[in-house]
């Protein structure tokens, strides 16, 4: 089912099959309304590349309908070192360039590759579906952000987050300031981001970083705990739920009421409109 589509994609086509998915570092399954991605380079701590994200994003696209439910988790000792720092070598990692070469290309150009590799990140935010990063280990950098574009982070207590970039002449650009504030506030995120320390189990779940933080060994089953439960409630109404949730901070009071009566509407009309 998770198998070998390729998929239109933005007019050009995504191979999402199991092989190229491998050779971007993923493995992707399905099991009824959950899907697991799994970041699956332990050798190197999951560190990503242009590809990882290229596929990410087209997993997205090609998300079957049934899915209700994604979660997202690391292979090994880590969920993922970030960045794979081949990319600032000269040489860069094969087949995909170096940030050298980015930088030559041209501002548009460079642009256009950050936002290409944001998609990789955004769409796990779709109200249809729930997402559970599943943490343990080190999420540095790009895990980090990959794990704060997920709706929820369920952790073991061995995480340690860390937003490096600032502490490499770089800004987190993989779509992780704005979740990182809004779950943190500012104070805290500069804090965090500023001078790039480690932020461990106890302190994530503190600041509202984590949901939840289990024993290294019950992270597996914590995660499909949460799935059952998200699973429990009504899909449409779920999703409606969480478009008006999304919406709250941007509405005054006056105008998430009237975007819930509007949902509501929907949702009466949909139960009880024959
Ligand atoms: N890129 C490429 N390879 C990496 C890597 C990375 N980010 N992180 C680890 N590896 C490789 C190591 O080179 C090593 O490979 P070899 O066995 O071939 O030597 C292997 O993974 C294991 O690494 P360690 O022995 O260091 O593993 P550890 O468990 O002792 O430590 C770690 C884990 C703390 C994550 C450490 O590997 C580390 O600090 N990695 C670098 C983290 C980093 O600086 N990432 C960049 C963040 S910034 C970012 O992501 C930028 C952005 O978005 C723009």
């Amino acid at each position: 089912m998770a198998e070998a589509q390729a998929r239109q994609r933005g007019g050009h086509t995504e191979d999402v099959s199991a092989e190229r998915l491998a050779e971007s570092g993923l493995r992707f399954e399905v099991d009824g309304e959950i899907a697991t991605i799994t970041l699956d380079r332990p050798d190197k701590r999951n560190a990503q590349t242009f590809a990882t994200w290229s596929a990410l994003a087209g997993i997205g696209d090609s998300l079957p309908e049934q899915v209700r439910v994604v979660v997202v988790k690391g292979e090994g000792p880590s969920f993922s070192a970030g960045i794979d720092l081949r990319m600032f070598t000269p040489e860069g990692v094969p087949g995909q360039g170096s940030f050298s070469s980015v930088a030559r290309s041209g501002d548009t150009d460079f642009e256009h590759n950050i936002r290409k590799a944001q998609a990789g990140f955004l769409w796990l935010r779709r109200p249809e579906i729930v997402s559970i990063a599943a943490v343990h280990g080190h999420a540095i950098g790009a895990g980090f952000q990959l794990a704060l574009s997920c709706d929820l982070r369920i952790v073991a207590d061995d995480v340690t987050f860390c937003m490096k970039e600032p502490a490499l002449g770089l800004v987190p650009d993989l779509t992780g300031t704005k979740p990182l504030v809004e779950l943190v506030g500012l104070a805290k995120a500069v804090d965090i981001c500023l001078t790039a320390r480690m932020v461990h189990a106890e302190e994530a779940l503190r600041i509202g970083l984590a949901e939840q933080v289990v024993a290294r060994d019950d992270l597996d089953r914590a995660v499909r705990d949460k799935a059952a439960e998200l699973l429990s409630t009504n899909r449409d109404a779920a999703a409606a739920t969480k478009r008006l949730l999304q919406g709250a901070r941007a509405r005054t009071l006056e105008e998430q009421s009237v975007a819930e009566g509007l949902e509501q509407a929907v949702r009466i009309k949909a139960l009880f409109g024959g």
